[in-house]
């Protein structure tokens, strides 16, 4: 079992390093972490963590954030931002950008790819056969490698998409291994970027987003890191773009530059 000692260390480097905020979960930290630490020859807590300090290479510090972080997302998650997306926000956008045809959507918590695949169909549906006049920027970001490989991948299994309507199934993926699974079209999967981005660090997009999806991540963070983030994130929105966080996500309505447009869907000035 890990020492009080030795989770603190622990639950310090990831909160400086990622905002995420483990100090309640200590049972949760060593059993995630205490296998691999017995297969990997570790004699403990704290000799673990020299090696990662020391590790150049990044390996050890991408398992401690594969292992540490909650990758939890499914499609159709939370689908009425979805539907607000295309009933209020796309036609703004589509209105504001006549001129320059251009879109620019930001995903900042895109775990295993479901969120973006589905903002990436919501697009195709809403611009059809105008799609290709305009240009989509969909970029997609996490802090996991891992579940940035599975998202670039593309594969689903049957079951991970029982509540997607068929005419998605049918138009942006293809069963595989007799049906078993279902694998993202390349024309889909072109529309979205998948990078790595840590959200703590400064953002470098070098034009501003029309819409950010940012959706079940701050739960991870503490307040003040939580209101650096949203400022960072009200920066990077053009006036008038939107911020959408998760239904069971708040923010506190004193502090927030946000104009508040539902609990979890937020606008600003402009
Ligand atoms: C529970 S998932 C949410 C997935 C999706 N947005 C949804 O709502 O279904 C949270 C994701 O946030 C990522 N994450 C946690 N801390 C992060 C950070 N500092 N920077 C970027 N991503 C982070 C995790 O790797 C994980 O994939």
């Amino acid at each position: 079992m890990i020492t009080n000692e030795e989770f603190l260390r622990i639950s310090s480097y990831v909160k400086q390093r990622y905002g995420i905020d483990l100090s309640q979960k200590k049972v949760i930290v060593n059993g995630r972490l205490e296998n691999h630490l017995k297969s990997g020859g570790w004699k403990n807590y704290n000799h673990f963590m020299d090696d990662v300090e020391k590790d150049k290479s990044g390996s050890l510090e991408k398992m401690l954030v594969d292992l540490l972080t909650t990758n939890h997302t499914y499609f159709m998650r939370e689908f009425e931002h979805f539907d607000y997306f295309k009933k209020e926000v796309l036609p703004w956008i589509k209105k504001k950008e006549s001129g320059r045809k251009d879109v620019r959507v930001w995903c900042g918590a895109a775990s295993t790819g479901e969120e973006p695949y589905m903002i990436a169909m919501v697009l195709a549906d809403f611009f059809g056969l105008e799609k290709n006049q305009w240009d989509m920027k969909l970029l997609a970001t996490d802090l996991s490698t891992g579940v940035l490989q599975q998202a670039m991948a593309g594969v689903y299994n049957a079951d991970q998409l029982t509540k997607m309507p068929e005419s998605w199934k049918r138009h942006f993926f293809k069963a595989i291994n007799n049906g078993s699974q279902y694998k993202v079209t390349d024309e889909l999967k072109q529309q979205v970027i998948f990078r790595k981005f840590n959200l703590m660090d400064p953002f470098p997009f070098k034009r501003k987003m029309h819409t950010i999806f940012m959706r079940n991540v701050m739960i991870y963070f503490d307040e003040p890191t939580k209101r650096v983030l949203v400022q960072k994130i009200y920066d990077a929105l053009e006036p008038g773009g939107y911020l959408f966080i998760g239904t069971t996500e708040t923010l506190d309505r004193g502090s927030t530059p946000f104009k508040i447009i539902q609990p979890s869907i937020f606008r600003k000035e402009g």
